[in-house]
């Protein structure tokens, strides 16, 4: 940051109503925008944190028409329980509202008159596609097809995510219907259009001359887009959900969502503040930044500042769109769809009072530079081995220690000796480094200075082993653990953007009232100040927790095999003389038992109706216990070679099917058979 600014308005992403949020939306932005904001606080900057949700648009009508329920319905929802869970994780939004406010659909309104009142729009009639089963045209993601760019088979009408491109549902090829599966039509319809394509040498004055200190990934997309040449971008749709367009003759249109959505940024912050909203969006000196998951780069970085430009009237273009990848999830891409994905709200109930956890292994795994993978025994073992092992650990040896040796009082420190002065020095550094990263948002590697303060002060604990000279030196002993608490104290304040519960909680032990940025690395216990007894900052997760989570995962990617499941191809035509070859009998199972050594084998004793047991061996072992099948009646293949598996002469094959999650079921006759039947 170049220039002294007098505000800062952080802008977060306005999640969609369709579902609640997940892991990938809290590291890609909440977390870090939270991180970001409370470290302004903390410095003393002026700040405004706006957040909302993003309730028009198909995904929620979509959602809906599969619920049977109203779009209003479907928002409701979402909309409490998103609000809810963001708050249970400390998410320090100003405001959080919704893009169905009434302020919301009259700033939109107007912001859209006012372009169309300036000219600012190109008003068209073209072919577009449309759905005649479902009666409705279709756009955005009402319709998927190949993306022309990329060839990902699921790109959606307006944009395609495995790529980031924008696109127009024309665009795609072999298009279908998301509502009926159908191949869409071609009608004509008229809609307005933003022409970008005239703001392109403003955008590229402004983002690729002016903006290089933008992530990597963030000002690479733009100039790509920029260098392939902007096009004109519809701004309306023919829907019922939505913002009417506010022009005569526009029945049966809405504003498209990613027209209205950014403009909630707007009405958040005026509802918020009514008299001195635009301060925070026309003064020169706010500074406003987005934070975004890296598919909404093209809206924040093109469309939204060529709405604004095409607005005029002052209004202030974001000074960074510090854009984050994608996080996945034990190897799989989160998915909404797919239930993949780990929800907050079940997060909050499963691990209450562990806000921070989440928030720590979110930030130190944050996807901020490539896409990043969440596992649970990441998160295990970086709360046992980091939280518990390092910082809980360092806090509770000295609020203990103080206890001991001090009666809970902070003793005065004496005559520093130069490890002591080291351990102040080791701050100022861990300080400087912290800020820098926080200022650039390079959160992890601000975490890891923020943990310096804790690993460095267990070093000092264990270079200076204060209870080995307490007899013979108190003052030294003195000396030591008022400085341990002054390193406690700048854990309070440099992990607060991090880990705001653990924070409240320390400062409360410590009696700190308030917390400021510039104390970090300084002394502000007081000698004689009075703390609170030793509490558990952090516990250790038991393998237990972390496998009814990880079960969970497996029980879901089941459930979806089974869902996704498609039949395999059928085998090349037989003739029934062919099929008649095949000796199936129906047996029941006299004896079964492992075959040692093999986890796979069964070792079948059969009545078969000769009254000779024939032996078969089978490779069920892992879906069945032997004495679950002793008594049961099964099907075999009674005419099959004999072959020897595992020294054990096999005659014959049982009949299973294999179901798409793995598991398995022997085939029986559903009413009790004379052994040695016939099955035809
Ligand atoms: O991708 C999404 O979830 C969008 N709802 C984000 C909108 S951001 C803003 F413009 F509102
Ligand atoms: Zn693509």
């Amino acid at each position: 940051m170049s220039k002294e600014y007098k505000r800062t308005l952080i802008t977060t992403a306005l999640p969609y109503t369709n579902g609640p949020v997940h892991i990938g939306h809290l590291a890609g932005v909440y977390v870090p925008a939270d991180i970001y904001a409370r470290y302004l606080r903390l410095a003393g900057r002026p700040v405004t944190l706006i957040g909302g949700s993003d309730e028009h648009g198909v995904p929620i009508t979509l959602k809906a028409r599969a619920e049977g329920v109203s779009p209003q319905d479907i928002v409701d929802r979402y909309h409490s329980l998103i609000k809810k869970s963001f708050e249970g994780l400390g998410i320090s939004f100003d405001i959080y509202s919704r893009t169905t406010s009434d302020i919301h659909s009259a700033t939109a309104s107007e912001f859209f008159r006012r372009l169309y009142d300036n000219d600012r729009f190109i008003e068209k009639e073209s072919m577009q596609l449309y759905d005649a089963e479902a009666g409705q045209f279709l756009a955005d993601r009402y319709v998927t097809g190949e993306c022309p760019h990329c060839h990902n088979p699921k790109a959606y009408g307006d944009q395609c995510e495995a790529c980031g491109t924008s696109l127009a549902a024309t665009d795609l090829i072999d298009p279908h219907s998301a509502i009926t599966g159908s191949v869409p039509e071609l009608r004509p319809t008229r809609h307005w259009y933003l022409p970008l394509d005239r703001w392109e040498p403003a955008l590229r004055e402004w983002i690729l001359e002016g903006h290089k200190e933008w992530k990597s990934n963030v000002y690479g997309q733009c100039k790509s887009w920029l260098d392939m040449g902007l096009q004109p971008r519809a701004v309306s749709r023919d829907l019922s959900w939505g913002v009417p367009v506010p022009v005569e003759g526009a029945e049966g249109k809405v504003l498209y969502v990613w027209f209205d959505a950014p403009i909630g940024y707007i009405s958040n912050t005026k509802e918020l503040m009514p008299d001195s909203w635009e301060t925070w969006w026309k003064d020169p000196e706010t500074r406003i930044i987005n934070f975004i998951g890296k598919d909404n780069i093209v809206f924040h970085c093109i469309v939204f500042p060529a709405m604004l430009m095409a607005y005029g009237d002052g209004f202030q273009l974001p000074d960074n769109v510090p854009a984050n990848e994608f996080l996945n999830l034990e190897g799989d891409k989160i998915s909404t769809s797919r239930n993949w994905a780990v929800w907050l709200h079940e997060y909050l109930e499963d691990f209450p009072g562990k806000q921070d956890v989440l928030r720590y292994v979110l930030t130190a795994n944050a996807p901020e530079t490539k896409d990043n993978d969440f596992t649970w025994r990441d998160f295990q073992a970086r709360n046992n081995n980091e939280l518990v092992a390092i910082l809980g650990n360092f806090v509770n040896r000295v609020i203990v220690l103080t206890h001991k040796y001090f009666d809970g009082v902070v003793p005065a420190s004496g005559q520093l000796e130069p490890v002591d002065e080291a351990a102040f020095t080791d701050m100022e550094a861990f300080k400087a480094s912290l800020t820098d990263n926080l200022e650039n948002f390079h959160f992890r590697e601000a975490l890891k200075d923020a943990m310096g303060f804790a690993r460095m002060g267990n070093k000092y604990l264990q270079d200076t082993e204060p209870w080995k000279v307490w007899k013979e030196n108190p003052g030294r002993v003195a000396t030591v653990i008022n400085t341990c608490l002054q390193i406690c104290a700048s854990i309070a304040v440099a992990m607060e953007p991090f880990m705001p519960f653990m924070s409240s909680k320390l400062a409360g032990i410590l009696g700190l009232s308030e917390l400021k940025w510039d104390e970090v690395g300084t002394r502000p216990l007081q000698e004689g100040t009075k703390i609170g007894q030793p509490e558990l900052l952090f516990e250790k997760i038991s393998d237990e927790t972390i496998q009814a989570q990880t079960d969970r995962l497996e029980n879901i990617k089941k459930e979806n095999a089974i869902r996704n499941f498609k039949p395999g191809e059928v085998k090349p035509e037989i003739t029934i003389e062919q099929f008649g070859q095949i000796d199936l009998r129906v047996g029941t199972v006299l004896t079964c038992e492992r075959v040692k050594k093999s986890d796979k084998l069964l070792k079948f004793s059969i009545d078969d109706g000769t009254g000779t047991p024939r032996t078969i061996v089978s490779g069920i072992a892992r879906q069945y216990a032997p004495e679950e099948l002793v008594g049961r009646q099964i099907v075999f293949v009674a005419n099959l070679a004999p072959a020897k598996i595992r020294g054990v002469e096999s005659q014959g094959m049982i009949l299973s099917a294999l179901n798409a999650d793995g598991s398995l079921a022997v085939v029986a006759p559903t009413a009790q058979i004379s052994p040695g039947a016939s099955v035809s």
